[in-house]
């Protein structure tokens, strides 16, 4: 184990304690084969904790697996919120529904399957309220996308996370003709220019390796 590994091991027993329902989530995860990409225990809890902070009633997330993150999301709503999480495989979505059922929060979440491009459009084409915490965590291409409708379903004071913009430092490399690197480069270009926003990023060692968190709030 690296040092970082027995790190997040220490903070993770000594800021969150064991964790029935979640460890059973990632059972479930993997009983299903689905691949081991969640967010970490302790990116799950920031997740929990962004949540609270801006006592989100309405959370929006892109790209839900087997709803791991969800349940920290959903953890974190105000009373009477809900999140609406967006999921391209159905068999991703019905392993997340059952995890989420399980972890006593389905009643809070909408599952909405298909690309969430669409659902976003969706969103934006009904009017939706707006969404408190958006976190996009689904193919990083199609970040640049997802926030450019992010931004039409926020007010000020939401908070817009993005997931995985560091990649082991593959994000500081400017010929990179990886998808997930220019689509990273490209959304942080994008938070950084745009005069609505407030934002930074911040780089994470710990189980999950070397990545990292872009976070941006409305002004
Ligand atoms: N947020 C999850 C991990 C998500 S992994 C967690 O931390 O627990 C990324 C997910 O995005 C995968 O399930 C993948 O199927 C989904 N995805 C990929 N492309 C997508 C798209 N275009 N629309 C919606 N979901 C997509
Ligand atoms: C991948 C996707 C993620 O959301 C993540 O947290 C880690 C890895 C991936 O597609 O490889
Ligand atoms: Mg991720």
């Amino acid at each position: 184990m690296s040092a970082w590994e027995d790190v997040d091991e220490y903070l993770a027993g000594t800021l969150l304690g064991e964790d029935e329902v979640l460890e059973q989530v990632l059972d479930e995860n993997q009983a299903a084969g689905l691949p081991e990409i969640d967010v970490s225990p302790l990116q799950g809890a920031l997740l929990t904790v962004l949540a609270r902070a801006v006592a989100a009633r309405r959370v929006l997330e892109v790209g839900t697996l087997g709803g791991y993150s969800t349940v920290h999301l959903a953890r974190g709503l105000a009373p009477g919120g809900r999140v609406v999480t967006c999921e391209l495989d159905p068999r991703h979505a019905e392993v997340a529904r059952r995890n989420l059922e399980r972890a006593g929060v389905a009643d809070v979440v909408d599952v909405r399957v298909g690309p969430a491009l669409d659902t976003l459009d969706a969103l934006v084409a009904e009017g939706a309220a707006p969404f408190h915490l958006v976190f996009l965590d689904a193919d990083k291409q199609g970040n640049p996308d997802y926030l450019e409708r992010a931004l039409r379903l926020v007010r000020p004071g939401s908070l817009i996370v993005g997931d995985n913009v560091v990649r082991d430092g593959r994000v500081a490399d400017a010929g990179s003709d990886d998808p997930a690197v220019t689509g990273a480069r490209r959304f942080l270009q994008a938070l950084g220019e745009d005069p609505r926003l407030d934002a930074t990023a911040v780089q994470t060692v710990g189980a999950k390796g070397w990545d990292g968190f872009a976070i941006a709030v409305v002004r």
